[in-house]
């Protein structure tokens, strides 16, 4: 009778097991490619994950500089023994991201990936999940990024990894993919996330990171809706169309998945008013209660009717993206209200009239809609649910019959709820851009991520780029020398 079952445990046991993969990587399966006169190979498709739930975009490429593999070879003062991992995500609009491959962008320049195998980086370039697919929905992307570091140290510390220093692994990413960066740098070793990892078959190893790189990340949506209006209340003309872009549609450079931009404006609705006054009025006690405090050490706060030193915060970071505009142009403000100029000094700023330039690209609430359309509704939907609300707001003011995410689940999307926590390993190092006329998001919520990792003792190098919208990966020489920076 006992052998009669053990032999089915056994059994059963070998059933469960034959439905997972090895976590495999094979040194001998690689491509020897050339783009630009930059050599290298590319191991691609490997799948990082031992339970694949979406077998198609848990796969990763990584691509290594052909000198390493030449005895004693570098390149740019990195060996295969030290060289830092980039490790780009292909994530816009919530939707699944392919694999950053190195290659030319849309401008036909080197991209992102390209760029750091000339500058000695490897590449290591996971496919994730997004919104659209069955098991795509949060926190499946996040889930996703780990598993993919997780991953590379689970190989290299089988010593199959052929190069790159793990210790030195730099997410990147845009827009939402920026987010993810951000989240991915914010959340290392978090337990939260330890039963969705378990689900897929993530390798038991670290997820912590060295640094990271976020464009424009579209990020804190939980609270994103009153930061928007806390700028953009008052304008009631958008100038989003209510379907997505087309995959590589569009004439500019907003990411692939972005919300349509269009120039014809659209008037809010009176529900939308009052939804963008409330809001509003909500903003200044969420800010408060984050005690953020400026590099000199003084506390940030806003007052009832949104003024107060986080604003003046807020305006000198456009103040100083002015100046440099003016410094490299004495014309460059001419045509531009928003700023006040004293000989060749940018002396103040009108963030009223700055909204008016920029122009409102979205409807209020901008992300939890009340109709739940959003692309951000749909994100926070589940196998089952196509779109849900995940702020009390929309919720409580919803025009549908639509529920609300899992609050255990809001909260894993969110980087400012691990930053600074017991057992958590955010990456010291950080880079953050947003440019002055990007209004996917407003540049409170990035100046509240990079003001919170200020405070949490990390190394921020936050600005807002002159000249740009909704858009990353456009200052790649400076990008790169910022890593050199940290790395060497
Ligand atoms: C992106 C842009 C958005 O405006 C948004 O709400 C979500 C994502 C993007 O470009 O990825």
């Amino acid at each position: 009778m006992l052998k009669i079952f053990c032999a089915l445990v056994i059994a059963l046991g070998l059933a469960g097991n034959s439905f997972a993969q090895d976590l495999n990587f094979n040194a001998e399966s690689y491509e020897v490619k050339e783009i630009n006169n930059i050599a290298f190979r590319a191991y691609e498709n490997i799948c990082y994950v031992s339970r694949p739930l979406e077998p198609e975009y848990q796969v990763m490429s990584i691509y290594i500089p052909a000198e390493y593999f030449q005895d004693g070879g570098t390149v740019n003062n990195y060996s295969a023994a030290n060289a830092p991992i980039f490790m780009p995500n292909g994530v816009g609009g919530y939707m699944p991201g392919r694999i950053a491959a190195p290659g030319l962008g849309r401008d036909g320049k080197a991209n992102a990936a390209l760029n750091a195998l000339a500058r000695g980086y490897v590449v290591a370039a996971p496919a994730i999940r997004g919104r659209t697919l069955k098991h795509g929905k949060a926190p499946a992307l996040i889930v996703d990024y780990k598993a993919a570091v997780r991953y590379l140290r689970y190989i290299k510390r089988l010593n199959l990894l052929p190069a790159g220093d793990t210790e030195k692994i730099i997410s990147n990413g845009t827009s939402a993919g920026g987010a993810l960066s951000a989240l991915l740098g914010a959340t290392g070793n978090a337990a939260e996330y330890k039963k969705y990892l378990d689900e897929i078959g993530a390798a038991d190893e670290r997820d912590d990171i060295f640094a990271a790189m976020a464009y424009c990340p579209i990020t804190d949506l939980d609270h994103a809706d009153m930061a928007y209006e806390w700028i953009f209340n008052g304008i009631n003309d958008y100038h989003q169309a209510k379907m997505l872009r087309p995959m590589n549609g569009g004439g500019n450079n907003r990411p692939e998945n972005a919300p349509l931009d269009t120039k014809a404006a659209a008037l809010m609705s009176d529900v939308q008013i009052a939804a963008s006054n409330k809001l509003k009025a909500m903003y200044p006690d969420y800010l408060n209660s984050l005690n953020l405090k400026d590099a000199q050490g003084n506390f940030l706060t806003l007052n009832a009717n949104g003024e107060g030193s986080f604003k003046e915060f807020i305006k000198n970071i456009y103040i100083a993206a002015a100046q440099g505009a003016l410094d490299a142009d004495k014309s460059a403000l001419n045509n531009i209200k928003c700023f006040g100029v004293d000989g060749d000094r940018v002396v103040s700023m009108d963030l009223k009239a700055y909204a008016e330039w920029a122009t409102r690209l979205k409807a209020a609430p901008a992300f939890d809609a009340l109709d739940n359309s959003s692309g951000e509704n749909n994100e926070f939907g589940t196998e089952s649910i196509n779109a849900q609300h995940f702020t009390a707001f929309a919720y409580d003011n919803s025009l549908v019959d639509a529920g609300i995410a899992d609050e255990a689940i809001i909260k894993l999307l969110n980087p400012l709820n691990f930053i600074g926590h017991d057992g958590v390993n955010t990456a010291k190092h950080w880079r953050i851009r947003h440019g002055v006329l990007d209004r996917d998001t407003v540049i409170a919520v990035p100046a509240v991520l990079a003001l919170k990792l200020l405070n949490n003792n990390c190394a921020v190098d936050f600005k807002s780029p002159w000249g740009y919208g909704h858009a990353g990966d456009y200052d790649l020489n400076e990008l790169f020398d910022w890593i050199d920076s940290i790395c060497k």
